[in-house]
């Protein structure tokens, strides 16, 4: 039998603190004893938390099951009796949190039976947009890896997962109407080595950007792949946001279109390697460039035909290049923009509009807030101040919401989870760009407030905020788990709770324990 020694800390946890759920339920009143499920079915192998165990022995029980529309949307209240359990919920959704909830609080007995503590909870979450960035542009992670990440998501009640899939250094999505998007843009010559970055040099063990001389790729999801992760995302309740980088970062994309860059710029047929900001950005100026991008973003539209959002990246977008084009500068005179910012925000209000006649809707980082841009475009804050990113114009949330958009809150010195974490002995690389020295500990992600600055009248256009867990040191599932957990499970909570989040120190109690419950189901969380 695995794990054996975790049955008897079982028995402690269970005594001590039934509850440990993480994110903490709103409302929790624990009642006397505990409900035992036995399934007919017995599995040899066993670990202490197992998701496949638990879900078998919850279908086995006898539940009642009915909405109550007097919720808040993906609320639910949960009545674990002596021998039965009932839910009631505002939607689908507040079901499966009612499960999620239920899978934390069971615990294994033996090799077909689970226990749950008898109790009453009320809950619902504070922000409807909870969210966990991947990047698969820097490092693939691969279609089986983000089944486990949409897992591991799902257990923290984490509804949104955001897409990275293309970016200087890679092109990750098939499209069909342009195969050399993939073909050109999924491979590149060589990349960085495991473990060696130049951002990242804390004083007990700098490290150098080290290149192995390996191609890397191709490396990219097929549309089969991504139905499947779409689906597999659907039945878990979290919503998939593609992100198609434009008018910057689009090195992998200028691989496959080399005569999309500005005139008097060149560029190979291969993606970056490199991982700083770039100057080869999209010429704006061309029409077939501009067609290209909305061509690509109608696949993508098919492709994902639930997603109510499609992310156009808008970052970190040097305008070099637009000064000394032609095209650009004509664009800039026929469009009547003032300058090359203008021409940020005139490509970027082009793809919005074209987003919105396919019924969906926008969203971007904070620098397409810049120009003048559709009311439905949904910012992503990234940066708390104008430095930062190329150094382009700075709009505050506060100032976002008050023009009316709505706005996702991403701030990195609370959300990029690959900044490092200040744990002792972290074997695992960081990057962190900007600013160069952040550490974002456990207590600082916990802290996490997507409101902090906004009018109190206007908070209802923050729809939430999102961990970030960028891919440039990133390279597979272990280091991002490390990167992911615990941290991710602070932001979770900050999102589930917001205001009503019981603090630190009552969080790191359950998390104790849930960190073994996260090792138990094979996820590497780095310790507290
Ligand atoms: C970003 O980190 N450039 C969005
Ligand atoms: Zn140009």
């Amino acid at each position: 039998m695995k794990n054996a020694v975790y049955f008897a800390a079982t028995m402690a946890v269970f005594a001590s603190n039934a509850a440990a759920l993480v994110p903490a339920a709103r409302e929790f009143a624990a009642g006397e004893g505990v409900l035992s499920i036995t399934s007919k079915v017995s599995f040899t192998e066993i670990d202490w938390y197992d998701f496949d165990r638990v879900g078998q022995c919850l279908a086995e029980v006898e539940k009642t099951v009915v909405r109550d529309k007097s919720l808040p949307p993906e609320g639910y209240r949960l009545h674990v009796g002596a021998d039965s359990i009932a839910i009631a919920s505002a939607d689908d959704a507040g079901e499966f949190y009612a499960y999620q909830t239920l899978r934390q609080l069971a615990t294994l007995t033996s090799s077909n039976s689970i226990a749950i503590p008898r109790c009453i909870v009320r809950d619902w979450p504070a922000f409807r947009w909870r969210g966990l960035l991947i990047d698969e542009a820097r490092h693939f992670l691969g279609k089986e890896t983000v089944l486990k990440i949409l897992d591991e998501m799902a257990m923290h009640k984490l509804n949104v997962l955001h897409w990275h899939l293309v970016d200087d250094q890679g092109w990750r999505v098939e499209i069909k109407r342009h195969p050399e998007l993939v073909e050109y843009g999924s491979v590149r010559p060589c990349s960085v080595r495991f473990g060696t970055h130049a951002s990242w040099k804390p004083p007990a063990h700098a490290m150098e950007y080290e290149l192995n001389k390996d191609r890397y790729g191709p490396f990219f999801h097929t549309q089969d792949d991504v139905r499947e992760i779409v689906a597999y995302a659907k039945a878990r309740h979290i919503t998939v946001m593609p992100e198609i980088e434009l008018p910057g970062h689009v090195r992998a994309l200028l691989a496959a279109h080399p005569e999309f860059i500005c005139e008097g710029a060149t560029h190979g047929r291969e993606p970056a390697v490199a991982w700083s900001v770039q100057k080869e950005v999209l010429c704006v100026g061309n029409d077939d460039a501009v067609r290209f991008l909305e061509d690509v973003l109608d696949e993508v539209c098919e492709l994902f035909p639930d997603a109510p959002f499609i992310h156009i990246g808008g970052d970190e977008c040097p305008r070099t290049n637009w000064k000394k084009c032609r095209k650009c500068q004509a664009r800039i005179a026929s469009e009547g923009l003032v300058d090359e910012s203008g021409l940020q925000a005139w490509i970027t209000a082009r793809m919005v509009r074209h987003i919105e006649k396919k019924g969906r809707r926008a969203a971007g980082w904070d620098e397409i807030l810049a120009g003048d841009v559709p009311k439905s475009a949904v910012g992503m804050v990234w940066r708390s101040s104008p430095e930062g990113g190329a150094g382009t114009e700075f709009v505050s949330a506060a100032e976002a919401v008050g023009r009316g958009h709505d706005m996702v809150m991403a701030p990195n010195e609370y959300c990029y989870l690959n900044y490092m974490q200040g744990i002792e002995h972290d074997p695992y690389p960081y990057f962190s760009v900007w600013p160069s020295s952040s550490v974002i500990t456990l207590e600082k992600a916990y802290s996490f407030d997507p409101c902090a600055g906004i009018p109190a009248e206007r908070r209802d256009r923050i729809l939430g905020g999102q961990a970030c867990v960028w891919g440039e040191s990133t390279f597979n599932i272990f280091d991002f788990e490390w990167k992911a957990w615990p941290r991710g499970c602070a932001i979770a909570e900050a999102l589930w709770l917001g205001d009503e989040r019981p603090g630190f120190a009552d969080f790191l109690e359950r998390m104790e324990k849930h960190r073994i419950r996260l090792l138990d189901a094979h996820i590497n969380s780095a310790p507290l």
